[in-house]
């Protein structure tokens, strides 16, 4: 029988045609329509085909020439969801990654991406001003929040041995933005969403401290503990919660605060001061592969007590039992994670900070910030546009009205066709967001291959849709 292997000559050819496909793409980027014009059924017809019993061999590069032209277009007027454009540095390892194929569980199983990953995690720390933080890498910021909320509801109601018996609870409060990750994990924690105390939000969409302080007295009345999960970059708008003002409130209750910074935690190292009090919490979600650019996938929770993190996780097998004394050759990141077998994240992102350098990174940073007031004065100096929500980072809310009254309900539907329009042309990528029940167009830059002249096209783009719907 042969074996499925390849010899490295065979590798190498295969994976140089592979090559020029990623690179052919990377060259295209900028003419494909960001969004393919495709029907479902079509890629159905291309790629649902019956399970192949002999292999084709080289043959089945040609299929990928139609993934690629069928695949979103990530270019510089992608301004879709919180997600980074895929630093092509970082790209160059994932190869390399997959060949290595390291288990990540381990020192004894992984040692060089084991210290990669403990050194990345140092610099993510050192870099957002939690220097001492611990904390892993995830498959994303659900990830790693509901690890943060595992280790929130250990610390504060221990329940891995006996479960949430003699109807102990704990409260989880969170702002009325909060991202839906924070519900998953609390259904999938068995917290419950009869637990979580939504907090009203300002005219910035920041929680209001007053109403958290009330909500929880209320509950310590009651002797029932909490979680506050604080945001830093609300999916919606990017705002960012008065993270001293909640810090100071939960330390009163001795609550655990769990600071939500998928989407802007990483923004400190371009603005810090927007994002003081990031040091108070107790664990911190942020996401390499939104605002550090990384392909995905390229999660990171920080948390201050590694002893939190061991109670919450530590519950190993013999088979994996450390075999040194060495604390640093014994050591196991399944001691501190819901993760087991683990892919090697920490080599594209450890490669791209090195090759870049982090002040070229925090300059990339520092231009989405600048293209997003960029855009936010050209949506304010339109009368047929309307702001919708302060932009703090680099999420910019907005509307068409084009003359109409803003209460209008029509606008709603309006604006979602405008959206429709936009897509198909092609030349735009925006999504949207429901803002106090208004339909908002919605931009969000965390894009290094964005230009001046990208962010120029928006505006124009958006009236033409609406010229062409109205
Ligand atoms: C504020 C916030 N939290 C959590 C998440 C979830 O992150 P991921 O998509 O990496 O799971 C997002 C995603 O956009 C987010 O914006």
């Amino acid at each position: 029988m042969d074996s499925i292997d390849l010899s490295p000559n065979q590798f190498k050819k295969l994976a140089e045609r592979v090559l020029e496909f990623a690179t052919r793409h990377l060259e295209e980027l900028e003419l494909r329509p960001i969004a393919p014009r495709v029907k479902a059924s079509t890629l159905e017809e291309l790629f649902h085909t019956p399970l192949p019993e002999s292999g084709v061999g080289e043959e089945a590069l040609e299929q990928l020439e139609a993934v690629a032209r069928h695949s979103r277009a990530q270019n510089g007027r992608f301004f879709g969801y919180v997600l980074g454009s895929g630093d092509a540095v970082s790209a160059t390892t994932e190869l390399l990654c997959a060949v290595l194929n390291q288990n990540v569980t381990a020192w004894r199983s992984a040692p060089a991406a084991v210290t990669i990953e403990r050194t990345v995690i140092s610099w993510l720390a050192q870099a957002i001003g939690c220097s001492g933080f611990s904390g892993t890498l995830t498959s994303g910021g659900s990830s790693a929040n509901l690890m943060a909320l595992a280790m929130a509801r250990e610390a504060k109601t221990p329940a891995n041995q006996s479960g949430l018996t003699d109807g102990r609870r704990i409260a989880v409060y969170a702002s009325s933005q909060v991202h839906m990750s924070i519900r998953k994990a609390v259904a999938l924690l068995g917290i419950g969403h009869e637990n979580i105390r939504t907090i009203r939000v300002d005219d910035f969409f920041h929680m209001i401290p007053q109403d958290l302080a009330h909500a929880m007295e209320f509950d310590m009345a009651r002797g029932i503990p909490g979680v506050v999960v604080a945001n830093a970059g609300t999916v919606n708008t990017g705002a960012i919660d008065p993270l001293q003002e909640i810090a100071a409130i939960a330390s009163k209750h001795d609550a655990w605060l769990h600071i939500d910074g998928a989407y802007g935690a990483l923004a400190a190292i371009a603005a810090p001061d927007k994002l003081s009090g990031l040091e108070l919490a107790d664990s911190i979600s942020l996401d390499p592969h939104k605002w550090l650019y990384q392909p995905l996938d390229c999660g990171c929770l920080l948390y201050r007590d590694l002893g939190a993190a061991r109670r919450a996780f530590s519950d190993s097998g013999e088979y994996v039992r450390p075999l040194s004394e060495d604390s640093r050759e014994g050591y196991a990141i399944f001691e501190e994670s819901m993760e087991l077998s683990r892919r090697f994240r920490a080599l594209k992102l450890w490669f791209s900070i090195r090759y870049h350098g982090f002040a070229k990174l925090r300059e990339s940073i520092q231009k989405d910030l600048r293209h997003a007031q960029r855009l936010t004065r050209q949506i304010q100096a339109h009368p047929a546009l309307e702001l919708q929500a302060p932009v703090e980072l680099s999420a910019v809310c907005f509307r068409y009205v084009g003359g109409r009254s803003p209460a209008d309900p029509e606008l709603n539907e309006l604006n979602a066709a405008i959206l429709g329009r936009i897509l198909e042309r092609g030349n735009l990528y925006l999504s949207n967001a429901t803002l106090r029940s208004k339909f908002c167009l919605r931009a969000c830059i965390v894009n290094h291959r964005t230009t001046d002249a990208d962010i120029d096209r928006v505006v124009p783009e958006v009236l033409l849709a609406a010229k062409e719907v109205c």
